[in-house]
């Protein structure tokens, strides 16, 4: 007889698990660091001549896959979260407003950076100037955005947050992160990016 935990969806939940930090606003700080880099690497992108296709590559995976999620684990989880147990002297709930519009002007500028992105990779060569202006535009947007999340939101959620809150937010993060039990269709642009630039596996 099987063993329950030999059933696919449990081992995908397990690797899934394994995959977030005990303590999710770790996480979130741990996935800002992620951000900061390929902000980094997107400045660079866009000033090469003939830019790194395996930096291309990397970047693209991240903006397709880690980005899309972190943005519903914010926008689901942490902030409506943090805006149920904050004080009102706590005065976040403007600075969610902004952090959430934020977000709507990252998914703007999401599908032309990808498509810049895309372009480059499956054909080599360099980004346009005004594709460069737009990379150069999204990581300076993403870079404001992490700053006021770091100094703002993280520690207000770390005085906060229950541990039941903590609890809650993490077990949706590991749903979100396991493929056989993920129903957020959203979550995920393109999990399979390929480097071709069709994005067909
Ligand atoms: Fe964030
Ligand atoms: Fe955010």
């Amino acid at each position: 007889m099987a063993r329950a935990g030999t059933y696919p969806v449990h081992s995908a939940l397990a690797t899934a698990a394994e995959g977030v930090l005990p303590d999710p606003l770790d996480h979130f700080a741990e996935e800002h660091l992620r951000q900061r880099e390929v902000c980094g690497m997107l400045d660079t992108i866009a000033a090469a001549a003939r830019p790194d296709r395996a930096v291309t590559i990397e970047a693209l995976r991240h903006l397709t896959t880690a980005l899309p999620r972190h943005l519903h684990d914010e926008e689901q989880g942490l902030f409506p979260s943090l805006r149920h147990r904050s004080e009102p002297d706590d005065e976040i709930n403007d600075t969610l407003d902004r952090l959430d519009a934020d977000h709507a002007k990252t998914a703007q500028f999401l599908d032309a950076v990808i498509a810049a992105l895309g372009r480059i990779a499956g054909s080599g060569g360099a980004l346009t100037a005004e594709e460069a202006e737009t990379v150069t535009g999204f990581a300076a947007h993403e870079r404001r955005h992490l700053i006021v999340e770091n100094a703002i939101v993280l520690p207000l959620a770390r005085v906060r947050l229950t541990a039941g809150d903590l609890d809650a937010l993490r077990q949706a993060m590991v749903l979100r992160r396991a493929p056989d039990t993920n129903t957020d269709s959203t979550g995920d642009r393109d999990a399979n990016w390929d480097g071709d630039g069709d994005g067909d596996g």
